[in-house]
């Protein structure tokens, strides 16, 4: 993609990753921390407006909605992987940023006020175990800053990952 390398992250991201780092250190269990984590970047970034987390299910060829937090549900709490944007990321194991949603031909649509996203690999060991996936209501409201720094709290919440896959 035409995204330019992103120099040395705002400082404001290592406060955000010690902001969720504390939160799920905090958390009671495994799904509370996920639940605390999606909060926490939700409530730090007004450009993350849905946040949630798919997790892998135990068959490998699904992704189940985990914890998530924005304005309403989704109807997609199960993608096939290789299905949507979300899918996409999932069968590649790489980052996937979309500018403007309504342009790319492989996007599931969730909320109508969605215009851009991006989808966050948690990967183990090598292997994408989950993903993080956030929504904006502008267009190409991520880039690579934000990249590189889901990708530090995707490798948070690696460790959380339900073991039931669901
Ligand atoms: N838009 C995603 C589906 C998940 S919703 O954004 C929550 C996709 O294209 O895979």
């Amino acid at each position: 993609m035409s995204h330019p390398v992103a120099e040395e992250p705002p400082a404001v991201h290592g406060d955000a990753l010690n902001l969720v780092r504390a939160a799920i250190a905090e958390a009671p269990d495994p799904a509370a921390a996920g639940q605390r984590a999606v909060e926490a970047l939700h409530d730090r970034f007004a450009h993350y407006d849905w946040v949630g987390i798919y997790w892998v299910d135990p068959s490998g060829t699904q992704l189940h909605l985990g914890p998530w937090v924005g304005p309403a549900a989704t109807e997609h709490t199960v993608i096939p992987i290789g299905v949507g944007i979300c899918g996409a990321a999932a069968a590649s194991g790489r980052t996937e940023i979309v500018d403007d949603v309504d342009a790319d031909p492989r996007y599931l649509a969730c909320f109508t006020s969605t215009r851009s996203e991006i989808v966050v690999p948690i990967l183990d060991g090598g292997e994408v175990v989950g993903e993080i996936d956030i929504d904006g209501t502008d267009l190409a409201a991520y880039d690579e800053t934000d990249a590189r720094f889901l990708e530090e709290v995707a490798a948070l919440l690696a460790p959380l990952r339900p073991r039931s896959g669901s």
